[in-house]
């Protein structure tokens, strides 16, 4: 973020209005000032005239600037998204390296708060704040007892704010996060609902979410007691202070021959100016501090996302060739190594079936391949040069990947099987033939512009299986990585991947995939066999196979 632009343009012209803002807010106090003392005093007509006309055009002239200020306040807001967000946006996902939870989620929404405190009333009170002092030396010259009323109020009111954040702050953290475990609860009942409603589990789901639901309500109940009785107490002191200034007023007066009905009146308006956002600054105390939280963590997100950025090489579209050297990945948090010390290399064109059992490694080796994820130690080479050092968007076009749950986008077919970009009918659809899915998208009522996801047609899982295919071979990608390609298709459907896997051979693509089933292990040039994170066997499929029977005589390593 440009943050002297954003200064430049949009803070200082705001704080500069605000201070003339403020300088005519003096106005209406300096007229009744005037009144009562000239006025009233000299019964003079024309000066009421001339002092009601001056108020008018102070007051018109401070209507408009409030439009102008809160016009540049919109700007600021719209610019900042349009800076910001798709930038956000893009890194968030870059950033989703890993499988463990990254905090960078909440980059877009951190600017959202941030944006909402800059249009909302929050920056123009906080602009208005440091006018107190100087209200507090009218009010001193005035007179000093005035101030000490002032004071009074204000120490009253930051102690009945500090008192409330103390009372409030663990039940409402508390109930904050419970609030989380209950929505998040809620969450996974809906995506597995079809198991709840088969199984009859609506009943033990109801009870589950009600202990969690009533425990927020128990801990925002007791929070919003205190908040509720101390704001009311505020609202008090605050009167209290707004009507003391009078009484004080005409109690000085009083005594003191000098001290005239106008500064009374005057005296009054001041008090309600400084108390404003006094109040505001105080009950907005929590959202303040929110919001400097979400710019520093937006600061420190987008520093790292532009520190991470290495310089990249401008490298020639890749021919196929795929190297991990000693590639080593585990979880951070539980230290638990999924992926050990493996090396192989593949030539452009070859072809790899990747065995093993479950939870051997083999998608989390496919996640490695594709950058999706980064390996902790170790280099994945993709013709040579370091998988790192590609740049991720002109790299993907030439990468097929089906991964092993398949997650289609709210779109069209056409715009899934052509990466959400404007799809090229000719490509989609050659896509489509040789995924063996043409047909099927013909019958379809809206053809390739049928919609799916939220609101559109269900597809069954074979078709997401082919559709998710038809996306990885989208453009002739160099290299092409399946996870389990076969795992929800029918005859038809495995023929249909057999043939299109013949095609991108003689085309010359890399193809890694992985199975259980024989029949693809018949296909490829090469094997690898994981057991336990590590690689168990590489070699041409023969080498492997021959040593894998001879392991599986004796009993050791099965596939
Ligand atoms: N997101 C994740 N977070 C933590 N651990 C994970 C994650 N994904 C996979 N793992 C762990 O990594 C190990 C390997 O999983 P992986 O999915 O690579 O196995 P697989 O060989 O593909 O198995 P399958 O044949 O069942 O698909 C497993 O122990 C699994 O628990
Ligand atoms: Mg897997």
């Amino acid at each position: 973020m440009n943050k002297s632009f954003f200064f430049k343009h949009y803070i200082l012209p705001t704080a500069f209005f605000s201070f003339i803002i403020n300088m005519f807010l003096l106005a209406p106090s300096l007229f009744m000032f005037q009144m009562f003392d000239r006025v009233i005093g000299t019964r003079s007509k024309e000066a009421l005239w001339l002092l009601s006309l001056l108020l008018l055009v102070a007051l018109v002239v401070m209507a408009i600037i409030e439009v102008v200020r809160s016009r540049i306040l919109v700007n600021a807001n719209n610019a900042m998204d349009l800076m910001l967000a798709p930038y956000l946006l893009k890194k968030m996902v870059e950033g989703a390296t890993s499988p463990e939870g990254n905090p960078n989620t909440y980059a877009l929404k951190d600017l959202q708060t941030v944006r909402t405190f800059l249009t909302g009333q929050g920056i123009i009170q906080l602009l208005d704040a440091p006018w107190l002092p100087i209200y507090m030396i009218l009010l001193y010259f005035m007179h000093p007892m005035m101030l000490l009323v002032l004071v009074i109020g204000t120490v009253l009111m930051v102690s009945l704010s500090i008192a409330s954040e103390f009372l409030t702050k663990d039940p409402l953290a508390e109930s904050n996060s419970a609030n989380r475990l209950a929505t998040r609860f809620v969450d996974s009942a809906m995506l597995n609902a079809e198991v709840v409603n088969a199984m009859g589990m609506q009943a033990n789901l109801t009870k589950r979410w009600a202990s969690l639901n009533d425990r927020v309500i128990i801990l925002q109940t007791k929070a919003s007691k205190w908040s509720g009785r101390i704001s009311g107490m505020t609202k008090f002191v605050r009167q209290i202070v707004q009507s003391m200034s009078m009484a004080v007023g005409t109690y000085i007066m009083l005594g003191d021959a000098t001290f005239s009905m106008g500064m009374i009146m005057a005296g009054g308006i001041i008090f309600g100016k400084a108390l404003g956002p006094l109040e505001y600054v105080i009950s907005g105390w929590r959202s303040i501090l929110e919001t400097r939280a979400a710019y520093a963590r937006l600061d420190a997100f987008i520093k790292g996302a532009n520190q991470a950025q290495p310089y990249l090489l401008e490298l020639p579209p890749p021919t196929g060739q795929i190297a991990m050297e000693h590639v080593t990945f585990g979880i951070r948090a539980t230290g638990k190594i999924l992926i050990r010390d493996v090396s192989f290399s593949l030539v452009a064109g070859d072809s790899l079936g990747i065995v093993g059992p479950s939870a051997s490694g083999k998608s989390t080796l496919a996640r490695l391949l594709v950058g999706a994820w980064k390996p902790q130690q170790g280099v994945i080479r993709i013709d040579g040069a370091d998988l790192a050092n590609w740049p991720s968007e002109r790299l993907g076009q030439h990468i097929g990947y089906l991964p092993q749950d398949i997650e289609l986008f709210a779109g069209s077919i056409a715009e899934n099987i052509a990466r959400l970009d404007e799809p090229d009918s000719e490509m989609v659809i050659e896509a489509a033939r040789i995924a063996g899915l043409h047909e099927m998208i013909l019958q379809m009522q809206n053809g390739y512009d049928t919609q799916i996801g939220e609101g559109g047609t269900v597809l069954s899982g074979g078709q997401r299986q082919r559709i998710g295919f038809a996306r990885a071979i989208y453009g002739n990608p160099k290299i092409l990585i399946l996870d389990e390609p076969n795992a929800s298709l029918d005859t038809a459907g495995e023929t249909a991947l057999v043939n299109a896997m013949a095609l991108l051979k003689e085309a010359g693509t890399t193809t890694i995939f992985i199975t259980h089933n024989p029949h693809f292990i018949n296909n490829v040039s090469k094997l690898l066999v994981m057991q336990n994170g590590a690689l168990a066997a590489f070699g041409p499929k023969e080498w492997v196979m021959a040593q894998l029977n001879k392991a599986t005589q004796q009993g050791q390593v099965s596939a």
